[in-house]
């Protein structure tokens, strides 16, 4: 058997796949299909510090190839979040990664405090790029903006921090070198792309929101070339997601540089994906005769 694991600002995986923000649900509904406990880490939906509904349906839209969502982040709130969601997750035995995203830069590092004090995460995940948030800041698309805040955050916690960077940046390598530099532990590459769809027959945008984010295999190879490009220029690892569709998918973003990958949309329409991917990526290795899955990280740059 090969060796699968890998580790993420001195936090050890068993395996490199976990669930993208945003598209798995902690309950008891998914254990009918397998255990979180399999996976590489686990992942919240990203918080808030306070209850906010989200926007307006329609949310999602079939797309071809993908999924334009604009669900814009409904959250209960981080008191919520640790009395009902943060015990489950932590009860996997697996790193818990927790998502989070603010207004403000003060109630950004609020809720990051808040989640650190808990003693419950192993990592922060810091939501800079939503795209269908009307009333969001776009952190992850200011060089200032980006530095500034994950500076802050960085500052205000001892948990290692991931900066989750958006695609739609002119470089994202380089903004990917500012987060590094501002502190981040961690790359997420990337979030969604903005997109929308219009109904011709009424003549009007389809989403309640009107734009949202499009994910899913559409997106895959534009996610493998921001990996790629990103990798040549920081020295963190990265977590590359965008269009997992299959284990090849996911080899194709380790081979690129990510350390580790998220599924996302994926998870809506297989279930098993995620396991899939980690089995996909045992019998390849096996097949290859390696015996460790950090020995292809970056390998197609060599
Ligand atoms: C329905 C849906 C909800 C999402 N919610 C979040 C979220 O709350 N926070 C976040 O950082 N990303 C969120 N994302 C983005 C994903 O985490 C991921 O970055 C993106 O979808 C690309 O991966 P994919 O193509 O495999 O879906 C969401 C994506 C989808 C499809």
């Amino acid at each position: 058997m090969s060796d699968l694991s890998v580790t993420i600002a001195g936090v050890r995986l068993p395996n490199p796949v976990m669930p993208a923000s945003g598209t798995y649900d902690y309950s008891e509904r998914h254990d009918n299909f397998f255990s979180p406990a399999e996976l590489g880490a686990v992942v919240n939906k990203t918080i808030f510090l306070n209850h906010k509904p989200g926007n307006k349906p329609p949310r999602v839209y079939e797309a071809p190839c993908g999924m334009l969502n604009a669900i814009g982040i409904p959250t209960a709130g981080v008191k919520d979040f640790i009395e009902n969601t943060l015990p489950l997750m932590r009860g996997y035995g697996v790193p818990v990664i927790v998502s989070i995203a603010g207004n403000t830069s003060e109630e950004f590092c609020k809720l990051a405090e808040i989640i650190t004090e808990t003693g419950k995460a192993d990592m922060l995940e810091l939501n800079l790029s939503c795209p269908n948030l009307n009333e969001g800041v776009e952190w992850a698309r200011d060089k200032k903006l980006l530095y500034d805040i994950v500076k802050l955050i960085s500052e205000s916690t001892t948990l290692p921090v991931i900066a989750k960077l958006s695609p739609m940046v002119t470089d994202i390598a380089e903004m990917g070198l500012i987060a590094e530099e501002a502190g981040a532990s961690a790359l997420a590459v990337f979030n969604t792309y903005r997109g929308m769809v219009i109904d011709i027959n009424t003549m009007k945008p389809v989403l309640g929101n009107i734009a949202g984010g499009l994910s899913g295999p559409a997106i895959h190879p534009l996610a493998v070339y921001s990996v790629y490009s990103t990798y040549k220029r920081v020295s963190i690892p990265i977590i590359g997601m965008g269009g997992i569709a299959s284990w090849k998918d996911a080899v194709e973003f380790i081979l690129a540089g990510a350390t580790a990958v998220a599924v996302g949309m994926y998870n809506f329409v297989n279930p098993m994906i995620m396991i899939e991917v980690i089995e996909g990526m045992s019998r390849y290795l096996h097949e290859k005769g390696i015996s460790n899955i950090r020995d292809i990280v970056g390998k197609a740059h060599r």
